[in-house]
């Protein structure tokens, strides 16, 4: 049952306050990522909303996003490709900048990651803000693929990542588990 996955993975995500720095309470994964019936429940559900969104890929955003988007993709015979911080990626890129509250930030995909027509679910652990989701939808958009939804593990409702979305989303879902 859905509230029983989110009573699991609530409590394999630990609080660590004052990371990474003061007065910031860093929500973190790893004994979720330890516990394989835990990781194995998360991979399953984010696996059957690909196939309810109607998935074609899935994309992992870089670093957490492709530990829990790469066993999705093998779980549902999609395939997977990885959304780089800039500069990691070999070939021809496709570059998205946003803004951070100090400054901004630049995220590459491959140019030729995705096919035309072809539906995308995005997948991270955290939204926050929403401006690495929302930067991905527009590579996604630009490499003239659609979005079948975004996934994530967390959503942190005070940030109003979902509100800043919005608009990139286009209707498409966003679903936090
Ligand atoms: C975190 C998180 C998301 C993003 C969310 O990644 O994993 O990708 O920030 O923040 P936003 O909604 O405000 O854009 P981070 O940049 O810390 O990178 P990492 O996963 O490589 O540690």
């Amino acid at each position: 049952a859905p509230g029983e996955l989110r009573e699991l993975l609530l409590s394999k995500i630990a609080d660590v306050p004052d990371y990474p720095k003061p007065g910031v309470m860093f929500k973190d994964i790893t004994p979720l990522l330890a516990d394989p019936a835990a990781f194995g429940a998360l991979t399953d559900a984010l696996a059957g909303l690909c196939e309810q969104h109607g998935a074609d890929k899935v994309v992992g955003l870089e670093a957490r996003g492709f530990i829990l988007a790469a066993p999705v993709a093998v779980r549902a015979g999609l395939g997977f490709v990885p959304v780089r911080k800039a500069g990691k990626l070999p070939g021809t890129t496709l570059g998205q900048s946003y803004e951070l509250e100090y400054g901004s930030a630049e995220i590459e995909m491959h140019a030729d990651a995705l096919s035309p027509g072809e539906r995308v679910l995005v997948i991270d652990d955290v939204l926050a803000t929403g401006g690495t989701a929302d930067a991905s939808l527009q590579l996604i958009r630009r490499a003239g693929a659609e979005v079948a939804g975004v996934a994530v593990l967390m959503e942190l409702g005070f940030l109003a990542g979902r509100r800043r979305l919005e608009p990139g989303l286009k209707g498409a879902p966003l679903e936090a588990l």
